[in-house]
């Protein structure tokens, strides 16, 4: 079956979209084949509305960045370092338009889930590819600790009926994980790794 992330054979519709996000005008390329391609996804918006009143400074990572929409709105809204990853060409090709168009100073590369990653950040953020299946979103979530610094926080959102609850119960035998916010059945994540000679 073809994915949103397994897409090479998806005719191409090349669109723009204008978005107003904090008082700030945005605009993004999408097209068929990749994730959420006609505007913000709901559980990305409530990520990116709770993340601005988090006061982000460092560097930050997006794990499945589609066609970039959260870490550029980020990179533009904070003093921040952006890097993002996907796995899906052709949202990593819109990511870097993206990046031009929005006038971002972020960086895409392709990785599949931290494969490609060899530094470690401040933050990692993600609302991870569901579809591709639970071995996937827990490598993103877990595997984060590797890739943060130790005082590094890891943000995601997932919807209750993901799993949310039973994800927040396996990360919390490892991590420090709690609710920022509950709206319409997709919860806010907020995940600090224990480390133990801290
Ligand atoms: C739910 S979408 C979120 C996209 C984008 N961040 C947004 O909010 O619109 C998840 C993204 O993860 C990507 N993805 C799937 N498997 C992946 C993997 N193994 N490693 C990295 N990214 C992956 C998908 O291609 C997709 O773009």
């Amino acid at each position: 079956m073809n994915h949103y992330f397994t897409n090479s054979e998806i005719k191409s519709n090349l669109k723009e979209f204008k978005l107003e996000i904090d008082d700030k005008s945005f605009i993004f390329a999408t097209d068929n084949g990749v994730f959420s391609k006609k505007g913000l996804d709901f559980g990305s918006r409530l990520l990116i509305e709770t993340l601005i009143k988090e006061n982000l400074s460092g560097n930050l990572l997006e794990v499945g960045c589609g066609y970039g929409i959260i870490g550029i709105i980020l990179s533009k809204e904070f003093n921040l370092d952006v890097d993002m990853v996907d796995v899906n060409d052709r949202a990593i090709h819109l990511t870097q338009m993206n990046i031009k168009k929005n006038k971002s100073s972020s960086n895409v590369f392709h990785s599949d889930c931290y494969s490609e990653v060899s530094k470690k950040y401040d933050y990692i953020i993600t609302n991870p590819p569901i579809r591709a299946g639970k071995k996937v979103v827990y490598d993103i979530l877990f595997n984060a600790k590797d890739y943060l610094n130790k005082s590094g926080v890891l943000y995601f959102v997932m919807r209750k009926e993901q799993g949310a609850l039973s994800t927040i119960k396996d990360l919390n035998k490892v991590c420090e994980a709690e609710v920022l916010i509950k709206h319409k059945g997709y919860l806010v994540i907020k995940a600090k790794f224990v480390w133990l000679d801290s």
